[in-house]
């Protein structure tokens, strides 16, 4: 199977970042995420440059929705990335971890009062969901004596080929506003006293494998913002959002860099925002393609059995990785302690989850394996552990960080008293 170069296999046992992963499940235990920190800034720096090359002015927002570490958000905020961010809670992150208020975007199709008040106070851009939000977000500024720098969020009504989940461009989707009433919406924009419409954000789906849907949406963009420079907007960026796609299928799936997608993207901006006689800056909003294939969630393999086929069942299921059962998402497995035996044996790897969707990997050739064994499922770094529950009471498990050689728990693993922290006992069962 290809491997990206942080993950070699040595001595029949798979390494990333240089590191044993059967050393590190024996000194932190199993189930483990573990990242390297250097595989994540790897990815910021090509996408950095890729852009770059081509055009002076591009800010790069990692999308914490897709992982919400501080360890991993402060390791990007020191090479200057910015945030996407979808909640308040997100924001909080964001900003502890180091990156600059105007370096983020606070977007959400649902935001609340206090989301929006929170924006104001921290000096934040909103990328605005809807006309009801400009006017309370107008509301909220006006209270606070500011001015608040914003975007709505266009629709552009464009298919994209992955998985109807996470296609969040279509005319039909929940997200943005058609992009025909976009001109109107920020007609409004300017008659409001706090608010400053300064962008055009979009992002038309997510773990996209083809660079053309991104290069009609750039064309959208670019007509829009001719229209809305025309109209008085004095646009300062240009989103176009995440969604540039990983190949989950090592060996058969596309795989676009940063690279293709600047080379084809960026001239189609660039010519766009030349003939506005504007020079904004370029935003985009990566999450995946920065941070999935840092992560392998290793796994420990209790037991085995044959039924009407081969089981290994391994000790995570959907409650640390739910993309499986959730989007029928492919993830490659390694038998990590036996990486360069034959794969002569067919499994289904199964999690300890009690529903019979838990199902990490349907059908996979693999090493014979026995009870002990580590499985390695990789590119679990986005939307992984993100996405994790307590489900069936179990807590969630630590997550690891690698830089070079050192090795460092990025947050512990939950305990049987985390699982109760939160509750309380109402007063009449006391
Ligand atoms: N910007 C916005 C406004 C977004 O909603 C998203 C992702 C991104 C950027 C980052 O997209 P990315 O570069 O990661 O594709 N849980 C799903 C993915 C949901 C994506 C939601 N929005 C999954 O596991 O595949």
């Amino acid at each position: 199977m290809k491997l990206p170069h942080h993950l070699t296999i040595r001595g029949g046992h798979l390494h990333i970042n240089g590191q044993d992963c059967i050393a590190l499940a024996e000194k932190y235990g199993t189930p483990l995420y573990v990242t390297s920190e250097d595989r994540v800034v790897e990815q910021f720096e090509s996408y950095k440059s890729a852009l770059s090359a081509r055009y002076p002015k591009v800010q790069v927002l990692f999308a914490a929705k897709a992982n919400g570490n501080l360890a991993l958000m402060r390791a990007l905020a020191q090479k200057g990335a910015g945030a996407d961010v979808f909640s308040s809670g997100e924001l909080h992150l964001a900003l502890e971890a180091g990156i600059a208020p105007e370096k983020l975007l606070f977007n959400g199709s649902s935001k609340t009062p206090a989301d929006l008040e929170l924006a104001v106070e921290k000096g934040v851009k909103v990328s605005l969901d809807s006309l009801d939000e400009l006017h309370q977000l107008e509301a909220a500024a006006a209270a606070a004596g500011r001015t608040v720098k914003v975007s709505f969020r266009v629709n552009p009504a464009l298919e994209v080929p992955t998985h109807p989940k996470i296609a969040t461009g279509l005319a039909t989707s929940k997200f943005g506003i058609p992009h025909q009433s976009i001109p109107a919406a920020y007609r409004e924009a300017l008659a409001c006293n706090h608010i400053r419409p300064v962008g055009i954000h979009c992002h038309i789906g997510s773990q996209i494998l083809d660079i053309e849907p991104f290069v009609r949406a750039a064309e959208v963009m670019v007509r829009i913002a001719k229209e809305l420079t025309e109209m008085g907007v004095k646009l300062e960026f240009i989103d176009l959002g995440g969604g540039l796609g990983i190949p989950y299928h090592h060996d058969t799936d596309p795989a676009p860099t940063p690279e293709d997608y600047a080379a084809k993207v960026i001239p189609v901006f660039k010519a766009g925002v030349e003939a506005c006689g504007i020079a904004p800056e370029l935003w985009v909003e990566p999450g995946r393609s920065l941070v999935a294939d840092s992560t392998v969630l290793l796994t420990r393999v209790n037991s085995t059995k044959s039924a009407h086929k081969r089981f290994a069942n391994v000790d995570a299921g959907f409650n640390l990785l739910i993309r499986p059962a959730m989007y029928d998402a492919y993830h490659e497995v390694i038998a990590a302690n036996k990486a360069d035996a034959p794969l002569n044996t067919e499994y289904t790897v199964t999690g300890p989850i009690c529903e019979t969707g838990d199902i990490l990997a349907p059908d996979r050739k693999l090493p014979e394996l026995a009870a002990g064994d580590i499985i390695a499922v990789l590119d679990a770094g986005a939307y992984g552990y993100a996405m994790s529950s307590q489900y069936n009471s179990r807590p969630r498990c630590p997550e690891l960080l690698l830089h070079g050689s050192s090795a460092a728990l990025m947050r512990r693993g939950e305990t049987i008293a985390d699982l109760t922290a939160a509750m309380e006992q109402p007063g009449w069962q006391q």
